[in-house]
């Protein structure tokens, strides 16, 4: 018996929410098969559309390692257990790709052990995925990627996620740079110390948006989708980062920014045309510069 999970790509800070807010995507996402098998301990098989980037050794796979955690959690420590992983996804994105492989395993070997736990229950062990991907284990995209839609992380310790309401009509436009940015890197380079006066701005944009997703208000989430305290240094590594947000405004964007740590920018819009005609100037703009990149629409 075997079984197939989807689990999908996610859109991490959503702008001034740096580690604490998420939303998730109906498409791109990986894919997960998993079976038990009498032999005890867990292998992976295969893995498909990672360019021979992933290991396959299961105690430095993200998702080998994570179903451990969560098999050690029940009790059950030897079950023996076959995964393929097939990204759909590019790695280093931006766009929650360990995070997709983590909770696909995750919630197929929790379907395989009868949803033992629940999806939320299920986040912490994914977390533990995300510390070995990048050395923290930040909940903003693995939350949503289990949870659907629009997530705030209101507490690391104890762990307090909050799932929030969003307008119906609300449509993300994603646009990847084809230029690689790790997050362990793209989270070093952030400052760790603020000035009070930055943090006052911050958490008026945070309260601000989510205030906006509550009252279903695309202006009021727009305004508040600036960030001073993480996007100044990450924009760097984004090619013409800030000739994007503005193309990206003027064709009727509510809001732009980098999608989690970069390098795939976002813009959350009211229709999916707008998406589109958003992915496409943004996409013709990086070629004329030479980069090569992807794009996705999605509802949210
Ligand atoms: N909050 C994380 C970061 C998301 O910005 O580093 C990484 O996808």
């Amino acid at each position: 018996e075997s079984i197939k999970v989807f689990a999908p790509a996610t859109v991490a800070n959503v702008v001034c929410g740096y580690d604490v807010l998420g939303f998730a995507v109906n498409q791109p996402g990986d894919e997960v098969i998993m079976k038990l098998t009498e032999s005890p301990g867990i292998s992976i098989t295969k893995i498909t559309g990672d360019e021979g980037r992933l290991p396959l050794d299961p105690k430095k796979n993200t998702v080998s390692a994570s179903v451990q955690h969560y098999l050690n959690h029940i009790g059950k420590p030897d079950t023996g257990i076959e995964i393929e992983l097939h990204k759909k996804m590019p790695i280093g994105s931006g766009l929650g790709s360990s995070s997709a492989s983590t909770v696909a395993g995750l919630f197929a070997v929790n379907t395989l052990f009868d949803n033992l736990l629940t999806n939320r229950e299920l986040v912490p062990f994914a977390m533990k995925g995300e510390e070995l991907a990048c050395g923290y284990g930040h909940a903003d995209n693995v939350a949503p990627a289990l949870l659907g839609g629009f997530v705030l992380i209101r507490s690391y310790q104890p762990l307090d996620i909050i799932n929030l309401p969003h307008p119906d009509d609300l449509y993300a436009a994603i646009v990847y740079p084809e230029v690689d940015v790790p997050t362990k890197d793209a989270r070093q380079m952030i400052r760790s110390k603020v000035f009070l006066k930055d943090a006052v701005t911050q958490w008026g944009n945070v309260a601000g948006l989510v205030s906006g997703l509550f009252l279903k208000d695309h202006e009021l989430i727009g305004r508040s989708m600036t960030d001073i305290l993480v996007e100044p240094t990450r924009s760097i590594l984004i090619p013409d980062f800030y000739k994007l947000r503005s193309l990206a405004m003027k064709t009727g964007a509510t809001g732009f920014g980098i999608s989690g740590s970069g390098p795939s920018v976002f813009a959350l819009t009211k229709d999916e045309a707008t998406a589109r005609a958003i992915t496409q100037k943004l996409q013709q703009h990086l070629k004329g510069i030479g980069i090569n990149s992807l794009s996705f629409v999605s509802e949210v």
